[in-house]
């Protein structure tokens, strides 16, 4: 997997691909393309130094069966591929996620492109840690798990040892948490100060700014990377949380400065340019959906100065 950080002849030369493609017509939208041609920026997990593209996908609606939805759900991971994307995020409570993800993968054929993450079970008892860990394995048919996560801290302490011997033999890249409530924000801090982590799983987005507040900067410390869940507020909010509140109303000038064509686009570029956030993973089963989130990858990122405009203009809206 090759990726590359953005430079500023990449900048340059999307405003001229953007002017082309509005000259030229296209069956995406004139910006998509110009993205389409740029490499995907990318940021280091912190433990290995490995390079992951900023944004992935999430699949808490991948549980399908039907042919055709099956179909429809591989052009959305194979678009991924092509834009550059690698990070699929799933779970076993994402019904039957996990095996369509697995199905799919072996479809595609193209394994080593893809950051597969998933997480164990958040419901009853784990009676066996190695059980709940080949469970993952079988499910989504892989013989690596490139990140096992503990979901929403359920039996922290019972499956983390297992989860450190399952990456001491190799079987596992890469282990962490997730969470994606503010009520399990200190019990996260207290695993991350007592477990070696790789990654953590957090909800953040310029609507939901309270990871920032202390586990952004202990991931940080700690040398965490940070996947960002929920980066548009979340699925059963995104219609009042984030696009909701933005309906109607036309992007700001400064959403220029960053290469932004679309409000999920300055929504992601909002939650991966915090420092701490490796990757994003918005949720889509739309390919459409998928290019727009995958450009917000490509081009420029706010700085600091910036970022405070966000907010303020958000917090005003
Ligand atoms: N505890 C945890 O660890 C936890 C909890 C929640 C979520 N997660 C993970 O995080 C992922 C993301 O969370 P989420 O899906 O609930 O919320 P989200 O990513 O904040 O929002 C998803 C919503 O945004 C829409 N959307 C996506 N791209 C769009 C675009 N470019 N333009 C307009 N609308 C767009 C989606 O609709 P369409 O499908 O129509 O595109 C969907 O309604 C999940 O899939 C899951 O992998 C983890």
């Amino acid at each position: 997997m090759r990726h590359s950080s953005t430079t500023r002849r990449d900048s340059l030369y999307l405003g001229g691909v953007i002017a082309t493609g509005l000259a030229i017509g296209s069956c995406f939208p004139a910006a998509t393309n110009a993205q389409a041609a740029l490499d995907p920026i990318t940021k280091p997990i912190p433990s290995t130094g490995e390079r992951l593209p900023v944004i992935g996908l999430g699949t808490n609606q991948y549980s399908v069966t039907a042919p055709e939805d099956m179909a429809r759900l591989q052009q959305v991971l194979e678009e991924m591929i092509a834009q550059g994307g690698s990070v699929v995020d799933t779970a076993r409570v994402y019904g039957r996620a996990e095996e369509v993800i697995g199905d799919l993968v072996q479809k595609i054929g193209k394994r080593d492109r893809f950051f597969i993450a998933t997480k164990t079970s958040i419901r009853g008892d784990i009676s066996s840690p190695e059980a709940e860990i080949q469970a993952a394995f079988d499910r989504l048919k892989v013989d690596k798990l490139d990140l096992l996560l503990i979901h929403n801290l359920h039996a922290l302490d019972q499956l983390m040892p297992a989860f450190i011997r399952a990456k001491e033999q190799g079987r596992i890249r890469y282990i962490g948490m997730s969470t994606s409530v503010d009520s399990q924000y200190a019990e996260q801090m207290e695993g991350m100060k007592r477990y070696p982590l790789d990654v953590i799983q957090v909800d953040y987005s310029i609507a939901n700014r309270g990871a920032a507040d202390e586990i952004l900067p202990l991931a940080q410390e700690r040398k965490m990377a940070v996947m960002v869940n929920m980066p548009f507020g979340g699925r059963g909010n995104a219609g009042n949380v984030t696009f909701g509140r933005v309906a109607g109303k036309g992007l700001p000038d400064w959403a220029k400065q960053i290469d932004a064509t679309s409000w999920a686009q300055l929504f992601l570029k909002y939650a991966v340019s915090h420092p701490a956030v490796t990757v994003a993973i918005p949720g889509t089963t739309q390919v459409r959906h998928l290019i727009d989130n995958q450009g917000a990858g490509k081009g420029r990122l706010p700085d600091a100065a910036l970022r405070r405009e966000m907010e303020r203009y958000w917090d005003t809206l």
